[in-house]
């Protein structure tokens, strides 16, 4: 496609439109009225920065290629990591000396685009490629869209879907320190930002960028489930225990299987090892800049610890998540279930 095609295609979603279907949506502000979500097909989404348009561009315009490799997610559950695996089991065979990956002069945002911000939308601070056209296969992209908005050629096309999950204990606590700071950096310094509990509360009920969360983490594990072949549903937690075990389902999963003698010569060791949290702290990239104007690179990066919930949260936040039915009834009726502290 042109980029006068493109350019034409990109008009179908009018401003009109997104203006009618954005004052017909459910809406609520959370993070002390300050940050605005619609409900968008059954999900809360931020209504900044023209994300609905983006997002209706996406759901419209995207062509799934059957090589295409594509990272879905719910905000703070470990996106990042899995971008910087994927990026390097994939790019392997290009990079194979440690000191040219190009994770270390690029944050992994800025290595797998999320398609309905950094490809469709406006808010965008880093090389955009002109259009996907011009992303090499297989194209490593992301998404936090929940399955049932994902664009229909996702589904019917053979590329193939990564997701990762994580227990909701420590994904509340990421996503509120995640989100203060993003206020702050919006809002300025005195933002006064909600409590863990005012948090929580919203958290509980849905409404956070992208929620529900069981919902969201549900709709990618049946699918896990009903099409293994199609979509891979990583835990946080397991890939925590043992990296190099899901290192390599994932390069069997994207095709690209290790061999016996890359085994041996220590790749898989080294692609764990770039991809730690503590190395990826420590890369001067990751360190200063933001991504999308108002998150800073660095906030990606904080404990990356499973059971950091132990210090946030309170016994009753704890026992309302599990006897309020959010964990129990929604996870153990789909056979979803997670660690939820450290084995080591
Ligand atoms: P914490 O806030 O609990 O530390 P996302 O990438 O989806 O935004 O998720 C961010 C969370 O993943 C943060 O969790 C972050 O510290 C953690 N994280 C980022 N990179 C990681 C890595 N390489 N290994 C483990 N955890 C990582």
């Amino acid at each position: 496609m042109s980029e006068n095609q493109m350019k034409k295609e990109i008009q179908q979603v009018s401003e009109e439109e997104v203006e009618q279907l954005m004052q017909s949506l459910p809406k609520v502000t959370i993070m002390n009225n300050k940050l605005e979500l619609v409900n968008y097909q059954g999900f809360w989404h931020p209504s900044l920065a023209n994300y609905l348009k983006s997002t209706l561009l996406f759901q419209r315009h995207f062509r799934a290629r059957n090589t295409d490799l594509i990272i879905a997610s719910f905000p703070k559950t470990g996106t990042t990591w899995l971008k910087s695996l994927l990026f390097s089991v994939v790019n392997r065979f290009n990079y194979p000396n440690k000191d040219q990956t190009p994770l270390l002069k690029h944050h992994p945002h800025e290595l797998v685009y999320r398609l309905e911000v950094d490809v469709y939308g406006n808010a965008f601070e880093y090389p955009q490629p002109q259009h996907l056209d011009d992303l090499p296969s297989p194209r490593l992209l992301h998404t936090h869209l929940p399955y049932t908005s994902l664009p229909e050629s996702i589904m019917t096309s053979r590329c193939r879907v990564l997701y990762i999950g994580r227990n909701p204990l420590d994904t509340v606590v990421s996503l509120y320190y995640f989100s203060v700071k993003m206020m702050k950096n919006m809002e300025g310094e005195d933002f006064r930002h909600p409590s863990m509990e005012e948090f929580f509360e919203d958290f509980y009920t849905g409404r956070v960028p992208h929620g529900p969360f069981f919902e969201h983490m549900v709709g990618y594990w049946n699918q896990s489930l009903e099409r293994p072949d199609k979509v891979l549903f990583f835990k946080y937690e397991d890939l925590n225990d043992n990296q190099v075990f899901y290192v390599k389902k994932l390069a069997e999963f994207v095709g690209m299987p290790f061999s016996t003698k890359e085994e041996s010569q220590g790749v898989i060791d080294d692609i764990v090892e770039m991809c730690s949290i503590n190395n990826m702290k420590e890369l001067e990239v990751n360190k200063s800049g933001v991504i999308n104007k108002y998150f800073e690179k660095e906030s990606y990066f904080r404990k990356g610890e499973v059971g950091d919930w132990t210090h946030h949260l309170s016994p009753s936040m704890v026992e309302r998540m599990n006897t309020l039915s959010l964990m129990l009834e929604k996870l153990e009726g789909t056979s979803l279930s997670f660690k939820m502290l450290s084995s080591q």
